[in-house]
């Protein structure tokens, strides 16, 4: 059994947290005793939900914070953003790359709604052009889905150029749902300058906030239907949820310690800077690629190219299942790792890896090179052990 633990799945949600997130979570959990807009510390509780919107409206590029609504992690973004825009004869144009967050929720619309989806198909390296998303666009379409960069092979898409592109169209376009999971905090993101109509965003993954947390931007001219609707704090007299923002989105008592630590980390991430933080984990992963490339029956899928992808790097080991390599390194070499189809089953689909999945690396702000040694260290040893 391994000493210590080599975390290397920081695609799933990041680990360790900052020093100063945990410690601004412990204190609004000690300090804020209400519920924003009822009663006790609310007013103190009020100015941390205010406070908190309007540092992530600034660091997504948002002009009104109250378009910013928080959410318990990326999955509740993404389905507020579709079940709340989306009606019956609206076609959807998605990617193969899509996270069961994105294909679920249009899967139950096709059945039950009515809906009509495209899946626009990715290259074995997991990437789409926008020439094949503005090809599937049709007079109806309602929404396009990008996911910025894949959770099974780190790819990037080109959101900018389809968001350009999808403006330059005449007549009533479609809207631009971008499925940010794995890029918020490692790629920047203005959803002005991008033309980004609905922006999901993970608190917990690159953000390095707490887990249960997370937000979807919802432009200017677009009114959603709520997934929830309660208690908003205020205008109870109203029968129906009111048509105000942010509370139209965001019923019943908020996750204020995590709201809290979330709005501290999106600070800590824009203080260390995010070209830097690219920098540090885009050298991370070309260690990575460069050490599974000389290991002997080793595949690896994706770009293979740190500039047209995020740290998260799958592969597999010829006549191994992944879960016997992943249940080594973490039994024997203490790294962890992720193995599977990481809720993703199109992109394995995608880049031929379906259904037995890959082993998923992804380091973070906070691993090191010695981690990458101590990974591939792990993997020879194994490789080694076969061999005898
Ligand atoms: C691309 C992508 N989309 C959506 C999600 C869902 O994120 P969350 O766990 O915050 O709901 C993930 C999580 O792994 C993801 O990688």
């Amino acid at each position: 059994m391994a000493e210590r633990i080599i975390y290397l799945n920081n695609a799933a949600t990041s680990w360790p947290k900052p020093e100063p997130v945990v410690n601004r979570v412990l204190w609004a959990l000690k300090e804020l005793n209400a519920t924003p807009g009822r009663g006790g510390t609310a007013a103190a509780s009020e100015r941390v939900l205010f406070e908190a919107r309007e540092v992530v409206a600034g660091f997504i590029g948002a002009g009104d914070s109250s378009r910013v609504i928080f959410t318990s992690n990326a999955t509740a973004a993404l389905n507020l953003a579709i079940c709340g825009l989306l009606r019956s004869g609206d076609h959807v144009v998605t990617t193969s790359m899509d996270h069961n967050s994105v294909a679920r929720p249009l899967a139950r619309m096709e059945d039950t709604v009515g809906i009509e989806v495209s899946r626009v198909g990715a290259d074995r390296e997991g990437s789409v052009t926008a020439d094949s998303i503005l090809d599937a666009v049709r007079p109806h379409t309602a929404l396009v889905i990008l996911t910025h960069a894949s959770n099974v092979t780190g790819t990037i898409q080109p959101v900018e150029e389809v968001g350009r592109r999808l403006r330059e169209l005449e007549g009533k376009r479609p809207r631009l749902l971008v499925d940010a999971a794995q890029s918020a905090g490692i790629l920047p993101i203005d959803v002005r300058v991008s033309g980004i109509d609905l922006l999901a965003v993970p608190g917990h993954k690159a953000l390095y906030g707490p887990a249960g947390t997370g937000f979807l931007y919802i432009a200017d001219d677009l009114v959603l239907d709520p997934l929830l609707e309660g208690g908003t704090g205020g205008r109870s007299t109203l029968r129906r949820q009111p048509d105000l923002l942010p509370e139209r989105y965001e019923s019943g008592t908020p996750n204020l310690p995590g709201i809290a630590g979330l709005a501290e980390a999106v600070k800590y991430v824009s203080r260390t800077g995010i070209d830097g933080i690219r920098r540090q984990e885009s050298s991370l992963a070309a260690a990575v690629m460069e050490g599974l490339q000389d290991l002997p029956g080793v595949t690896l899928y994706g770009p293979c190219d740190p500039e047209r992808q995020v740290a998260v790097i799958s592969f597999r080991v010829d006549g191994l299942d992944p879960a016997e390599v992943s249940g080594f390194l973490e039994e024997v070499a203490g790294v962890q790792v992720r193995v599977g189809l990481h809720c993703s089953p199109f992109s394995h689909q995608t880049i031929g890896t379906y259904p037995e999945g890959t082993v998923r690396v992804s380091p973070g702000l906070f691993s090191t090179q010695e981690d990458i040694r101590a990974l591939l260290d792990g993997l020879r040893q194994m490789l080694g052990m076969r061999r005898k």
